[in-house]
């Protein structure tokens, strides 16, 4: 099983940003840790960041080709706006699991909508990095 990792705008930051909301944890931190749960399982995991919403567009449509089974995704703001990142998930057809590391329903109304929720096996919100390790197992097990 091959499980792909998708953190998009401003994730790279994660342990200095806003730490309040996201938590001290850095990114590569949090990807060793997903690495290690993957493993274990005898499952394989790849891990890819990008500010740039193209990027992300060609590394959902990458995942078709590479025998990527499933996608957990981070899109951060990208959630609340993007139709390309919804219609890249939509055309590659691999189930995937949306992942929040805060509770975007106690924040603004505009994090209230995410253009990915309605294709998503499930949502995490809320969790910080637990519930990366929560989508992971639900990967190594679906
Ligand atoms: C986020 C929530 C988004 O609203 C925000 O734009 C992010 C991170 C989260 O992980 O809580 O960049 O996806």
């Amino acid at each position: 099983k091959q499980i792909l990792v998708v953190h998009g705008p401003n994730l790279n930051l994660l342990g200095t940003r806003e730490p309040e909301i996201y938590g001290r944890l850095t990114l590569s931190a949090l990807n060793d840790r997903l690495v290690d749960l993957a493993t274990e399982s005898g499952c394989t995991l790849n891990a890819f960041q990008s500010n740039h919403e193209g990027a992300i567009v060609d590394c959902i449509q990458g995942a078709r080709l590479d025998g990527t089974n499933f996608i957990v995704i981070n899109a951060g703001a990208y959630t609340h706006t993007s139709v390309a990142i919804r219609d890249a998930l939509a055309g590659v057809a691999i189930p995937f699991v949306e992942v929040h590391l805060s509770n975007v329903y106690k924040r603004e109304a505009f994090r209230h909508h995410s253009y990915l929720s309605e294709l998503a096996i499930g949502v995490v919100a809320g969790l910080g990095a637990d519930g990366y390790e929560a989508a992971v197992k639900v990967a190594i097990r679906h």
